[in-house]
């Protein structure tokens, strides 16, 4: 893989407060001889306590961009650091730290595990982390609640509809207090109540518990409440507004919950 060469020793190129930065960071695709420039050189800094929505239409580069921040992929050419560390020099152990207790993703596809209940599919990472049980019982039931699904804890994944599993997958992530939330569209599968409600979640957590969160949306009418908006057009960046937000977020109720099965 043409990776780039130059290294960068860590914190050479962080600024105080971001924990994650794109420098330049491109990803092509060879398919068929032809090649795909899916992200093109792209700058980004994720600050601490910072929400960024990135907006594009589809194919516009948004799961190919959040894949490499979370350094589940890499750049072609660029880089992506961590703290200042470039996330290609990671090895297997420090990768599974930081995915363990610094990120946590939220993916298009939920990831939940099928023969877990909706409770088990939330504990399960913090069990894997060696959180105590009392903490682990009580953190859990919190996030339920604060997706509206504490009544579905006992269902399996194919008990619930495709907005619920995606609900139990933000809870998941949030549930484990990392310091960054990287979200796919964590709201396609959502009415406009709930996704305003899993933004409001989002912004709360910013505010409130200094965490940062980047997600992806193609729906406009959320993005008031992050701090940061890019449009993701062709595989670029480009910012939009800033210091936008002027959402309560004291006001933050948890999603509704459907009730018609019960
Ligand atoms: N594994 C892959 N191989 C080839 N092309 C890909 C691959 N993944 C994504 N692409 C292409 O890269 C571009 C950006 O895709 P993606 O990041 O999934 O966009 P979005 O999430 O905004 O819909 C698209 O043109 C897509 O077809
Ligand atoms: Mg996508």
């Amino acid at each position: 893989m043409n990776r780039a060469t130059k290294k960068t020793t860590a914190l050479e190129s962080t600024t105080g407060n971001t924990i994650i930065q794109a420098i330049n960071a491109s990803r092509e695709y060879q398919l068929e001889g032809e090649i795909i420039y899916a992200v093109r050189s792209v700058n980004l800094d994720v600050e601490k306590g910072k929400f960024i929505t990135l907006v594009g239409r589809s194919g516009s580069g948004k799961t190919t961009l959040l894949n490499m921040l979370a350094g589940l992929d890499h750049p072609t050419s660029g880089q992506v650091l961590f703290e200042g560390m470039d996330l290609s020099d990671y090895n297997e152990k420090q990768f599974i730290q930081l995915r363990r207790h610094r990120i946590g993703v939220v993916f298009q596809s939920f990831a939940l595990l099928p023969l877990l209940s909706a409770y088990e599919n939330v504990e399960l990472p913090m069990r894997i982390a060696g959180i105590g049980a009392k903490e682990r019982s009580s953190r859990t039931n919190e996030v339920l609640e604060m997706v509206g699904l504490g009544r579905r804890a006992k269902h399996r994944p194919y008990e619930l509809s495709g907005g619920e599993q995606q609900r139990i997958s933000i809870a998941r992530a949030v549930a484990m207090r990392p310091d960054v939330i990287l979200a796919d569209e964590p709201t396609g599968e959502l009415d406009s109540v709930n996704a305003a409600e899993i933004f409001g979640l989002f912004r709360h957590m910013v505010s409130e518990e200094g965490m940062s969160v980047v997600a992806t949306t193609h729906d406009r009418t959320l993005i008031d409440m992050s701090d940061q908006i890019y449009i993701v057009n062709n595989g670029m960046l480009e910012l939009t507004e800033v210091g936008l937000n002027d959402y309560d977020h004291s006001q933050f109720k948890k999603p509704v919950t459907v009730t018609e099965s019960e």
